[in-house]
């Protein structure tokens, strides 16, 4: 469904004094209902991974296709409307309008689709029940906690349906209780919906609630592994990735299981 192919990012300045290569040859691909995590140190190459595959920056050379189409063929206006249409964001401050409610919050992207109401309310009552934010639904951002506030942006991101999610550290700023339930409900969105789903974190613990791991090193595939059947043998198998690559070890905090 999704697949980079030899993408290259060169950062260079307007004089050309400074060149830095943040991405070498990569390739991804991502199937349908994946839960990808991508893991690796800082200045590994994450975010402008990231920031290509959702369209944000073009790759220096190589290629991105979502469901058949090449990315690098759409002018700027065919962009917006692309992102907003097959594309989810979930960022790790959040990103709510806090002039509105939850609800509102929500229903954001329906809104410019222009859907009905009776099709926008049944779609508001699913994602509000499998993110446990039923009863918060007529609140103001301001009085929310940070998991409220991420798990209302993650109903966001999904109810108008995308083809893929993005999540840059969506637990970043959430305690571990908050990050645990953003998870698990991330979680089941990929099992029940088969959501696609690829995100960016350093937290292990987060990590783990996803089935594929992709480690980055210095712009390239570092290892790749797979989640089998237990949460926390994965766990431990991240934390053993994470020691070999070296660099992000600092941001484990070993008391969060
Ligand atoms: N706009 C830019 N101009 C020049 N260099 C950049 C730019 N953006 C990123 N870089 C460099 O590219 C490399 C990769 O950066 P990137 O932001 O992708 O890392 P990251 O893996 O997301 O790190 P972190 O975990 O700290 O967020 C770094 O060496 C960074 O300094
Ligand atoms: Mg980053």
């Amino acid at each position: 469904m999704l697949k980079a192919t030899n993408i290259t990012k060169t950062y260079s300045s307007k004089k050309g004094s400074y060149m830095h290569t943040a991405l070498h040859p990569f390739n991804l691909q991502v199937a349908k209902g994946e839960f990808v995590g991508i893991m690796g140190p800082s200045g590994s190459g994450k975010s402008t991974l990231l920031n290509i595959l959702a369209t944000i920056d073009q790759p220096s050379s190589g290629t991105v296709e979502l469901d058949g189409i090449l990315t690098k063929q759409l002018n700027d206006k065919e962009l917006a409307l692309f992102r907003r249409k097959r594309l989810g964001f979930i960022f790790q401050d959040f990103h709510l309008l806090d002039t509105l409610n939850v609800r509102e919050n929500i229903l954001l992207p329906l809104v410019l689709e222009k859907s009905s109401l009776q099709d926008m309310e049944k779609r508001l009552q699913e994602m509000a029940v499998m993110l446990g934010i039923q009863d918060i639904l007529e609140k103001r951002t301001y009085e929310l906690s940070g998991g409220q506030q991420q798990r209302t942006a993650a109903a966001r991101a999904m109810i108008h349906d995308p083809d893929l999610i993005l999540a840059d550290e969506p637990t970043g700023n959430l305690d571990s209780a908050s990050a645990k339930s953003l998870m698990e409900a991330l979680a089941a969105l990929n099992e029940q919906q088969e959501r696609t789903i690829l995100m960016v974190t350093h937290d292990p613990v987060a990590a783990s609630y996803c089935k594929r791991i992709v480690f980055i090193r210095d712009g390239q595939t570092f290892t790749e592994i797979y989640k089998g059947e237990q949460r926390q043998a994965f766990f431990q198998k991240i934390l053993h990735v994470l020691s070999v690559l070296g660099g992000s070890i600092d941001d484990i905090s070993p008391a969060r299981h």
